[in-house]
């Protein structure tokens, strides 16, 4: 059971960009389902693997273009990333030690960070990626 979908009202209007924030989404979704299965740990832990090897390859598609077209925000936008993919990285250190079971508060931050980041940090820069390369 998917416990958030994407929809139209978080696009950002850029097909790649779009489809990758989709993809990260159904990413949480199959950590979540995994979570409230009790699937073991290591299920889970390859999961939370996935997610985070797709988030890192996802912000470093924003991050080349910020670097390449010198994009404004990028120095706050970059540390946003940062701070999102440590947090992802101590769930999995987290979840080895056996100390995640299913945890409502990590799910909920997973979806929450992501989709605030979007609709606020990800809307900002496309005025100044609308006529450039992202994604
Ligand atoms: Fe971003």
């Amino acid at each position: 059971m998917n416990l958030f979908e994407w929809t139209p009202a978080i696009a950002v209007g850029i097909t790649t960009i779009d489809d990758q924030h989709k993809k990260l989404i159904s990413l949480i979704n199959d950590v979540s389902d995994a979570m409230k299965a009790r699937k073991a740990a290591e299920v889970i832990g390859s999961v939370l693997q996935e997610l985070s090897d797709y988030t890192v390859h996802h912000f470093g598609n924003e991050e080349r273009a910020f670097e390449r077209y010198s994009y404004p925000d990028k120095e706050a936008h970059m540390a946003a990333h940062r701070i999102y993919v440590d947090k992802i990285h101590e769930l999995i250190e987290r979840n080895k030690k056996g100390e995640l079971g299913i945890s409502i508060s990590v799910l909920d931050f997973l979806m929450d960070w992501i989709t605030n980041h979007i609709m606020k940090t990800d809307m900002q820069y496309v005025p100044f990626f609308k006529d450039k390369e992202i994604g």
